[in-house]
């Protein structure tokens, strides 16, 4: 719909088309479909004309305190997202004027090329996309008169020692985590989908049962080969958990905008998160089995049972396709979750049970939930989204 409306801007004479379109609209039935045409017309039209008295009317109206919520919530989820990729691009990644800070780290580098030799390079370029993500957010907020997101006071964790890290304080914490991998085996069901309450096993059982680094905590991390390797491996499970996680997220939320550009916002960045979550599913799977040394940590192999075989075969990258709002329809292949209410709690929620935050003060949560509760707005815990509470990974 509003891309209907951009073509007809884009292709010229875009103040006769806004009005042939109103005309079209007025003269016809006034079908939903036709009334939102007519709408967004009329808004480009008064943007060509320049008749707007203000910023804040330059794209179709302010915000309304929802959508406000909405934008200020994923910005905060953008913020940690991009500190938890800005410790993995320091180590694992390529540091450079894009993405600045670090000085890299050639052990745990080699270690992350074994699940693909481009690894450093997707890794800061997903870094890079997390930076752009909440730095547009926060301006378009600023551009409304809403105040942006600020998270810098919960700066407080520690950094990694290993060589190669900036010594600075962290939002997150890459060196407890307890990855959640069911993900792996959600997108690979055929009968089950969470937003209907099913559950879904682990791909990797043992890193949902201790705390485990992600990124190595000092040098002494870098040897034996297989403790490395084993945190490399946990990186790649993480990876793709985190973005699994935005691509859910988005949709989830974009259901309860109001506005038509904050709308386009959410259906822009949305799908950037699926493109890093398919990226990491593909090099997840290539993770070594192998046990940790250190500590007993087990990476199977995903090809053997209890996985594996037609439906869980490790270059099944794509969502197979699941029941979809009702079981009297046919399946189809979709993002998963994708149930509105509650969605913002339910990711903050589910980021704090897989250890991402341990060590964070108090005054962090309370900052966070109220940003997902104001997100949530009246759509909050209390909706009746069937196993909300635990199938929100
Ligand atoms: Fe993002
Ligand atoms: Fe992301």
């Amino acid at each position: 719909m509003i891309n209907h409306t951009t073509e007809k801007i884009k292709n010229g004479s875009s103040t006769k088309r806004s009005k042939s379109s109103v005309d079209a609209a007025s003269e016809g039935s006034i079908t939903r479909r036709s009334f939102l045409h007519t709408s967004l017309a009329v808004g480009a039209g008064t943007v060509a004309f320049g008749l707007s008295a203000n910023a804040k009317e330059d794209h179709g109206g302010p915000l309304t305190p929802q959508d406000a919520a909405i934008l200020r919530f994923l910005a905060a989820a953008e913020i940690l997202e991009t500190d938890a990729w800005q410790q993995y691009n320091e180590l694992g990644g390529i540091p450079d004027s894009e993405v600045p800070g670090g000085s890299g780290n050639p052990a745990y580098t080699a270690a992350l090329a074994v699940l693909d030799s481009d690894m450093a390079q997707y890794i800061h370029d997903n870094t890079e996309d997390e930076f752009t993500h909440f730095s547009f957010i926060n301006a378009y907020l600023m551009s409304h008169g809403v105040t942006p997101v600020d998270l810098d006071p919960f700066r407080t964790l520690p950094s990694s020692q290993a060589t190669g890290a900036q010594q600075i304080g962290r939002l997150t914490n890459l060196m407890q985590l307890s990855v959640d991998t069911s993900w792996w085996t959600r997108y690979r069901s055929r009968t089950g989908n969470p937003d209907f309450g099913d559950s879904f096993p682990q791909a990797v059982p043992g890193l949902i049962q201790g705390q485990f680094p992600a990124i190595p905590r000092s040098d002494a991390d870098l040897a034996p080969g297989d403790h490395l390797q084993a945190i490399a491996n946990t990186a790649g499970f993480h990876f793709a958990m985190i973005e699994q996680g935005g691509t859910s997220l988005y949709p989830s939320l974009a259901q309860r905008v109001n506005h038509p550009e904050v709308l386009r916002i959410l259906l822009s960045i949305g799908p950037t998160e699926a493109m890093h979550f398919q990226t990491w599913q593909d090099k997840a799977g290539n993770a070594p089995p192998l046990t940790d040394p250190t500590n007993g940590l087990v990476f199977p192999d995903l090809n053997s049972p209890p996985l594996g075989g037609e439906d869980f075969s490790t270059n099944l990258i794509m969502p197979e396709p699941t029941i979809f709002l009702d079981r009297k329809f046919p399946a189809c292949s979709i993002v998963r979750p994708t149930e509105t209410n509650g969605a913002a709690m339910g990711a903050v929620k589910f980021l704090t049970q897989t250890g991402l935050f341990v060590g964070q003060s108090d005054a962090f949560f309370t900052t966070l939930m109220q940003l997902a509760q104001a997100a949530d707005g009246g759509h909050g815990p209390g909706g009746h989204s069937p196993g909300r509470d635990h199938n929100h990974d």
